[in-house]
């Protein structure tokens, strides 16, 4: 199973400041020297962590896999046709929300999802549906023309009690099943972290999983000692 890191919250902590550090660029490189199989980052509307630029500058320097995460809105179709990412996953974008909050339903969007698919094949984007593990929406996915589905991990990850966990992810194997069947790519995402991925990790099928805010969160903690150290350096 391949992991996609997502850099946006690298991006995050630079707005804090409105400063150059710390670059996500530089992060995706450490990604890619690490492992990782893709880059993921999210170009919001209301750019409130990547910029156009850091979409541009990531697009130099990854040559596996740069996923661009995406809400379907025309401005941002335009600057991922130009941009050219290996991948575009398409998520539903509130501008208040903390963090993408459920799937795209495609069902209800299915012809507006449809026509940017059929742009990103010219292109040579592979598409791919950030949806709910839900059979309508597998289903829909299928229709509108998508070649890869990723699975939103994000009721798994918040349950609070041991069988509302279980139920979660009985759906996320479930629906990877379903999807597998119907000839889709599966790739799942959002929320998981140290404690909770294993699980997901075992189920048979998805090709990789995406992930962001813990491994950003982790990075901070286990690179505190280095960057305290090399600082005291400095001052002695
Ligand atoms: N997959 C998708 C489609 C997302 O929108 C996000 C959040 O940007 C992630 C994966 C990663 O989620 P998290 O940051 O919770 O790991």
């Amino acid at each position: 199973m391949k992991l996609g890191v997502n850099v946006d919250h690298v991006a995050t902590v630079r707005e804090a400041r409105g400063v150059a550090d710390p670059d996500p660029v530089e992060a995706a490189r450490i990604c890619i020297d690490a492992g990782c199989n893709s880059i993921v980052c999210h170009l919001r509307e209301d750019r409130r962590h990547i910029k156009d630029d850091d979409l541009w500058r990531l697009r130099e320097v990854v040559g596996t896999c740069l996923n661009l995460e995406m809400a379907i809105a025309k401005d941002i179709v335009e600057i991922a046709c130009k941009a050219r990412p290996d991948q575009a996953t398409l998520v539903p974008e509130k501008r208040a929300e903390l963090t993408t909050e459920g799937g795209l339903d495609v069902v209800k969007h299915a012809g507006k999802i449809a026509g940017v698919i059929r742009r990103f094949n010219e292109k040579k984007i592979r598409t791919s549906l950030f949806i709910d593990p839900s059979r309508a929406q597998i289903v829909a996915s299928k229709k509108a023309g998508a070649s890869i589905v990723e699975l939103h991990t994000g009721e798994y990850a918040n349950a609070r009690t041991g069988p509302a966990r279980l139920k979660e992810l009985d759906k996320i194997r479930k629906a990877a099943e379903y999807a597998i069947s119907k000839g889709l790519e599966v790739n799942a995402g959002h929320g998981l972290n140290y404690a909770n991925v294993r699980d997901v990790a075992a189920i048979k099928g998805i090709n990789e999983l995406n992930i962001g805010h813990s491994i950003i969160a982790r990075a901070v903690i286990v690179g505190m000692r280095q960057a305290v150290e090399e600082m005291i350096g400095l001052i002695r």
